[in-house]
């Protein structure tokens, strides 16, 4: 069962950071806080220990894994060409929640790319991910921490009940910030693609790339993936998810799964007349988009362990800035 060293969030403790960036020196694995979702980190150069990433979440080799890095000059080492759009982005918001795919050199072993030319390159802005990465000296390779397919984690706790006994140390530093993964853009290609909305919101985006392609709309109808790795259903609870076009449709789905014996966790938007029973589990949580998203997977996790069967959500805003939630409920509801 691995080591749980908890770390101040902002000023990071220097025998902690030390520590993780010992075990990660000896090719172990360290499950660590971002601005975004708890990372499952390895050495990005080390082969083996980013293969041993993969075992560890029973993900399949071909999906490949991002490059944590400190800043531009460290993303562009390890990058064959660097785009004026990947300046751009880079320059306007990193360090931050922003992954950048370009065209790799092979200074990283192909295991950290799922054998493909490209890598996906990200400078997070969490202390504790940042000094990690200063106190090894290189990159490391980090998907989120948790089982394919499964919920991403919000604290070392979710890390440490679902890859315990694979990772070697986790570093608590509490709740993530952010509570949903980094956006993902392609800068290989004429126009930047979007291919994982994400922390980073589409509005946001737009203003360095005003004519950035959502790869969810281009390709639609023509390949389900827009990126290696992404698959239809993906950040999902034990439970099924069903999305409900709106309040009114949530409480009739979620009365008549009740009737027929079913338990069921309720997730809403606004304020709720109806109170949590034996049979139902209500959460609200609240009509803005990063307070919805911070809250999102560590609350699909607490509707699992509270035992339900169903959990019927309200349909959220179909608007840009709701981009990244609309996307994680529906894979979530993606049938497994
Ligand atoms: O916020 C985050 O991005 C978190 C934290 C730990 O940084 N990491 C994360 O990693 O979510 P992961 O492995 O769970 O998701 C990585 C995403 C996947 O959707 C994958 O398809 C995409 O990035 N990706 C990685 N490398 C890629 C590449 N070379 N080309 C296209 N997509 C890539
Ligand atoms: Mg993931």
């Amino acid at each position: 069962m691995s080591r749980v060293l908890p770390v101040d969030p902002s000023a990071p403790d220097a025998d902690a950071v030390g520590e993780a960036a010992r075990v990660l020196r000896s090719g172990g694995l360290v499950g660590l806080p971002t601005e975004t979702v708890y990372g499952l980190a390895a050495s990005a150069l080390d082969e083996g220990a980013v293969r041993r990433i993969f075992a560890a979440k029973g993900r399949p080799p071909s999906h490949p894994l991002i490059a944590h890095v400190l800043d531009e000059d460290a993303a562009r080492r390890l990058a064959a060409a660097w785009p004026d759009a990947a300046h751009r982005l880079a320059s306007a918001f990193w360090p931050g929640p922003l992954t950048i795919v370009v065209d790799r050199t092979r200074e990283v072993p192909s295991a950290v790319t799922g054998g493909g030319d490209s890598i996906a390159l990200r400078a997070p802005s969490h202390a504790v991910a940042r000094a990690v990465i200063r106190a090894l000296g290189h990159p490391i390779a980090a998907p989120s921490a948790n089982r394919f397919q499964g919920l991403s984690p919000t604290t070392a706790d979710h890390v440490l009940r679902e890859l315990g006994a694979h990772v070697d140390l986790i570093l608590d530093a509490g709740p993530c910030a952010a509570g949903i993964e980094s956006t993902v853009v392609d800068v290989r290609t004429a126009r930047v693609r979007l291919l994982r909305p994400g922390a980073l919101d589409l509005p946001s985006l737009r203003r360095i790339v005003p004519d950035i392609e959502r790869a969810d709309q281009a390709l639609r109808g023509l390949d389900p993936r827009p990126s290696p790795g992404m698959q239809a259903r993906h950040y999902a609870p034990r439970a099924r998810v069903l999305i409900a076009a709106d309040r009114a449709e949530a409480d009739r789905i979620a009365c008549g799964l009740i009737a027929q014996g079913s338990r069921v966790g309720l997730l809403v938007l606004g304020p709720t007349p109806g109170r949590s029973s034996e049979r139902l589990a209500v959460r609200q949580l609240g009509r803005v988009p990063a307070d919805y998203a911070r809250a999102l997977f560590a609350t699909l996790r607490s509707l699992d362990e509270a035992g339900v069967d169903v959990v019927v959500v309200e349909a959220v805003p179909d608007d840009d800035i709701w981009l990244a939630v609309a996307d994680r409920l529906k894979r979530a509801a993606c049938p497994a």
